[in-house]
């Protein structure tokens, strides 16, 4: 069996790293046993072909996660780079075609809900390998969230791919019930778990041999590497949703939202390169007293002294931000995987958003869904900050989501195979 999996932006990474792992694993079970079994046919391994479409480029948006979560380099990369999403999306379109033709792949998974996965996935979906019309079974992974909210790019990026796949991969059971209630049919669903949340739990414990508290200055200063030495009381900001930071008011309105966090402790704020493109546009690191420069390793020392305020840095690899989730007080944010994380970290979250397409967040979790006014923001985190935790990890977040979706993708292909087979044994016959 042929599988490509495609990745192009960076929550990509995480969700595909462990599927690749249990690739890798799978191979390695198939090698040992063929070892062992001199005279019966050996069973066959899987061929991976990892497809990177260069959506995101920068070391430290794509670079430094392959580093951080063991990725094996891209096999194959399509080099799109940035662009209108019409011009991105085509330019995906013409390359991935290529790749598909020249590899034939019996399986395509393309993950989460970004440019790249819609892209692949409308090639897979349209292509034709014979007169036959074979093409590969297209999996989705992360299929079913929905937000409700169509001006989001990310909401028409999950609809069509959804309703394009073979097999959807679900990872909460709202999603299971957004299928059916869009008349996908019940057979191709299947309930898995996170792959995120698999990343997650592989990386948790390794994340605390990062040292970027001990570069922020929110450990006690210490010599040696600082572990042991206790870790100051801070939160994590990210903002990078176009309707979020693309507005001067509407981001204005955000960061006064979080004026009285600010007082009371630091706030790290990593900043997407969009939102860094916007702070300096709208001149909000004067107007709104953002004073940290961006972070520069002689910087750090500087924040050792602060009681409060922004402290804005570059983004952060995949370790580093797991160990500041890990440790925050409170998480403020507009992206989705995060109030995954935090939910399966037991970490407050307020989400900077009218709605959310992972409600199970909400409902079991540790996420509160503020909207994006200061007065609603600000009440979430004063309510959040008082939190005593009461959230339970949803169903199948439990590491295995990745070795669930390899058992069906191997079944669903085995009962195509020998289906095929015997529509030419019939026409031979
Ligand atoms: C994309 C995803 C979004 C995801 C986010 C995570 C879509 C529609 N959106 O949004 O769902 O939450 O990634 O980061 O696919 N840029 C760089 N370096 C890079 C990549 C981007 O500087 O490596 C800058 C470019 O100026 C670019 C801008 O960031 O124009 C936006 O990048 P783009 O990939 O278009 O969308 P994101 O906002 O990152």
């Amino acid at each position: 069996m042929k599988i490509i999996t495609v990745v192009g932006a960076r929550p990509n990474f995480m969700k595909a790293a462990p599927i690749i792992a249990a690739i890798r694993k799978y191979n390695q079970a198939v090698a040992k046993a063929g070892a062992e079994l001199t005279h019966q046919a050996s069973v066959p391994s899987i061929d991976h072909i990892l497809v990177h479409t260069g959506q995101h480029y920068d070391a430290l948006m794509s670079d430094s996660f392959f580093a951080d979560l063991n990725l094996p380099p891209p096999d194959i990369r399509l080099g799109v780079g940035s662009g209108s999403h019409a011009v991105q999306t085509a330019e995906i379109l013409k390359g991935f075609e290529a790749v598909l033709l020249r590899e034939r792949p019996d399986v395509v998974i393309v993950v989460g809900d970004v440019n790249s996965t819609v892209a692949c996935a409308l090639v897979t979906a349209k292509i034709s390998f014979d007169l036959a019309g074979t093409r590969p079974l297209l999996a989705h992974v992360e299929a079913g969230l929905r937000s409700f909210d169509r001006a989001m790019p990310e909401e028409v990026n999950r609809v069509l791919t959804d309703h394009i796949s073979d097999l959807l991969f679900v990872t909460e059971e709202s999603g299971i019930q957004n299928l059916r209630n869009e008349g996908i049919s019940p057979g191709t669903i299947h309930f898995v778990g996170n792959t995120m949340i698999d990343s997650l739990l592989v990386f948790k414990e390794r994340a605390e041999s990062s040292s970027i508290l001990d570069r922020l200055g929110l450990r006690a200063p210490a010599g040696g590497n600082g572990e042991g030495k206790p870790i100051k009381h801070y939160a994590l900001l990210t903002l990078h949703r176009p309707s979020n930071v693309d507005n001067r008011d509407t981001f204005l309105d955000i960061l006064s939202g979080l004026k009285e966090l600010a007082e009371d402790c630091p706030i790290v704020f990593p900043a997407h390169p969009r939102t860094q493109q916007r702070i300096t546009e709208f001149g909000l690191e004067l107007r709104l007293e953002i004073n940290e420069t961006k972070m520069k390793k002689e910087d750090a020392r500087d924040s050792r002294s602060r009681q409060g305020g922004i402290i804005l840095t570059e983004p952060l690899g995949y370790l580093d931000f797991l160990c500041m989730m890990k440790h925050a007080a409170l998480v403020v944010t507009d992206s989705g995987g995060i109030q995954e994380e935090t939910t399966c970290l037991g970490i407050p979250c307020v989400t900077v958003r009218e709605n959310t397409e992972r409600p199970v967040t909400v409902e079991r979790g540790t996420n509160i869904i503020a909207g994006t006014t200061k007065e609603r923001i600000a009440a979430a985190i004063q309510r959040q900050m008082g939190r005593k935790d009461g959230s339970s990890k949803p169903e199948k977040w439990d590491g295995q989501a990745a070795t669930r979706i390899l058992d069906v993708l191997i079944r669903v292909n085995n009962e195509r195979t020998v289906s095929r087979q015997s529509v030419i044994s019939q026409s031979g016959a």
